[in-house]
């Protein structure tokens, strides 16, 4: 074995950001701009920030300008709130709704290129469950720069970070959490090119690290998203909120499962079935093509079990499709140039004459490592552990809930990382003594050791490929007690053959084996948790939906916590779910009960 798996270095910073896209970003450029000088560290496992989830967002950031006569914040409360069916904590989605446009106004302030219209305003387009006046109709309320909007917010929040003197390690992933007495001081981090560990001891530790839809063979997620942070607090003790809770877009593109925008339904883009039906109507007669994801993409599985979807011999893949052909050239041209260019590389297909396949594709994670309003992580009895912060898709405040709505995840990050920020900021000031070396890590040596010394015939790359299909096929769209029960029991299996796949190079240094092991370590991890919350959760609520029982129930209305010690035995817990506009009874407030969901 090249190298050694001792601590090669212990580093010191105030901040320490894992992750570096836009909810990363976000923040450390709001703590570097209100305490210059502070010394704010992000690691990024990939090469380059840039190259970060989140640039390849497409739609939009959901915001609701002052100015416009025809919408207002409790309209998006109501909506959220509708749209997670239920579940969303309403004292965050109050915060985030209310301060949305502020954050347009940063990001437009910093150079963020929004599409304009003619009149030179923000462009704004409709979205997925976003209305007006409590649902009557569809809102315009997404501002958006093309179908790129996600690259828009990376290049702006990594010039501003660059420009007041962040630090990052690219190629650099979080090992180990290191935590003491309900405290965290930082981390212990692996640099993969070097094949070193160091230790990072920070003042405030912030955990931005994306999403987990590598879990799923069909994805939208790309390679790197593999659930690393939810499965860090995992591994440190700490649960994790809501893992069942997991969404499918309504329209990958069939096969890679690449996304092709809600944008397209937003402009006018019709969902067909085999027959050429425009079949939304009979699942959402009012909001049709523009219901809340988890519908929409109920209503696409729907039509394909029911044997309305079309398959191509090519590939075999069942599909409905989505039609673009009668939109106007310059709705091509200016609104989806990058989706359009998708279904031309991907499939060659010409969105201007040609019907384009879609299917669901595993997107978004709504659950995430519990933290209350301002970011900070609690454990299972609710407690905040100090230092210790989490933000953007790995993070659940919650603002979506069970389901959330399209170009709301782009809003939370931008949001959430302005206001963790400001408590991070407070931590950092109150706070004169930097952690001190008792913080060490406990198990990534051994961790590790097991990596590099594991002898047997299994294979990294098929116990992922299996593992993804097993999650696909049997944790997707549609869930029952027979599908979940078999992926648990393949889980298992699959985390005991691990233990026997061995790395053809033991060598630390860039060896992107040992990278793979470590990630199907976290993917395994992840997907059990997914697998459990959502065989207990014995009810259908927004995105997950259980055939065997298609009811939401009120004895169900509550977070799941689930936290794991040893690999499969999960032990559920509840966090209630914050229902404070319902409470406060002002107007409006008998909208954020339980209620009906009907689009
Ligand atoms: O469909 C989309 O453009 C995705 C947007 C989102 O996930 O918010």
């Amino acid at each position: 074995m090249n190298g050694d798996l001792k601590i090669h270095a212990t580093v010191h910073c105030d901040v320490l950001i894992i992750g570096a896209g836009g909810a990363a970003l976000r923040c450390g450029a709001e703590i570097l701009e209100k305490v210059p000088g502070a010394s704010v560290y992000a690691l990024t496992k990939v090469s380059h920030p840039q190259k970060s989830h989140t640039s390849t967002a497409q739609g939009g950031l959901a915001a609701v300008d002052p100015k416009d006569p025809l919408d207002a914040p409790i309209y998006h409360m109501f909506d959220t709130w509708k749209g997670s069916d239920c579940t969303a904590d309403q004292n965050v989605v109050k915060l985030i709704c209310e301060s949305a446009w502020e954050q347009i106004l940063w990001l437009e302030n910093r150079g963020m290129h929004f599409s304009r219209d003619r009149e030179g305003r923000l462009s704004k387009r409709t979205f997925g469950g976003h209305t007006r006046n409590f649902g009557e109709s569809s809102v315009y309320r997404a501002v958006f720069e093309a179908d790129r909007t996600g690259k828009g917010i990376m290049d702006t929040s990594w010039g501003e970070t660059l420009k007041r003197g962040i630090t990052f390690f690219n190629q650099c992933i979080a090992v180990e959490l290191l935590l003491k007495d309900r405290r965290c001081g930082g981390c212990i981090a692996f640099q993969q090119k070097e094949g070193q560990f160091i230790r990072i001891l920070a003042k405030a530790t912030i955990i931005a690290s994306g999403g987990s839809g590598q879990v799923f063979r069909v994805t939208t997620n790309c390679r790197q998203n593999t659930g690393d942070g939810l499965a860090l607090v995992l591994q440190a003790g700490l649960p994790i909120m809501d893992p069942e809770a997991v969404q499918f877009h309504p329209t990958g593109i069939v096969g890679p499962g690449i996304l092709a925008s809600e944008t397209l339904r937003s402009v006018g883009g019709i969902l067909r079935n085999r027959d050429l039906e425009p079949f939304m109507v009979n699942y959402a007669p009012k909001m049709k093509e523009l219901a809340p994801r988890d519908l929409v993409a109920r209503a696409i599985e729907s039509e394909i079990r029911e044997g309305r979807g079309i398959v191509n011999p090519d590939h075999n893949i069942p599909h409905v499709w989505i039609d673009l052909r009668h939109l106007s050239d310059e709705v091509h041209e200016k609104q989806i140039p990058e989706v359009s260019s998708f279904f031309k590389r991907y499939v060659n297909l010409d969105t201007k004459k040609d019907l384009c396949p879609v299917r669901p594709s595993n997107h978004y994670h709504m659950g995430g490592i519990p933290t209350n309003q301002y970011g900070e992580v609690e454990d299972a009895n609710q407690q905040v552990i100090g230092g210790l912060y989490a933000v953007g898709e790995c993070a659940a405040a919650s603002f979506h809930g069970f389901n959330r709505l399209g170009t709301n995840s782009i809003l939370e990050l931008i949001t959430m990382g302005k206001l963790v920020a400001e408590r991070v900021i407070d931590r950092v000031k109150g706070e004169p003594t930097r952690p001190d070396d008792s913080f060490r890590g406990d198990y990534f040596a051994a961790r590790f050791a097991a990596y590099v010394q594991a002898v047997g015939s299994e294979s990294v790359g098929a116990l992922r490929n299996t593992m993804r299909t097993t999650m696909t096929e049997k944790v997707s769209v549609f869930r029952t007690e027979k599908s979940m029960t078999e992926a648990i029991e393949q889980l298992l299996e699959l985390h005991e053959r691990a233990t026997r796949a061995p790395l053809t190079g033991r060598g630390l240094a860039g060896n992107q084996e040992l990278l793979n092991r470590w990630e199907l370590d976290n993917l395994l991890q992840v997907a059990m948790t997914i697998s459990q919350a959502a065989l207990h959760r014995k009810e259908s609520r927004g995105a997950h939906f259980r055939d065997d029982y298609p009811v939401r129930q009120d004895a169900f209305n509550y977070h799941t916590l689930t936290s794991m010690n040893t690999f499969g035995a999960v032990e559920i817990g509840r966090r209630e779910i914050d229902m404070s506009l319902f409470k406060a009874g002002g107007p409006h407030h008998e909208k954020f009960g339980y209620i009906e969901r009907k689009y």
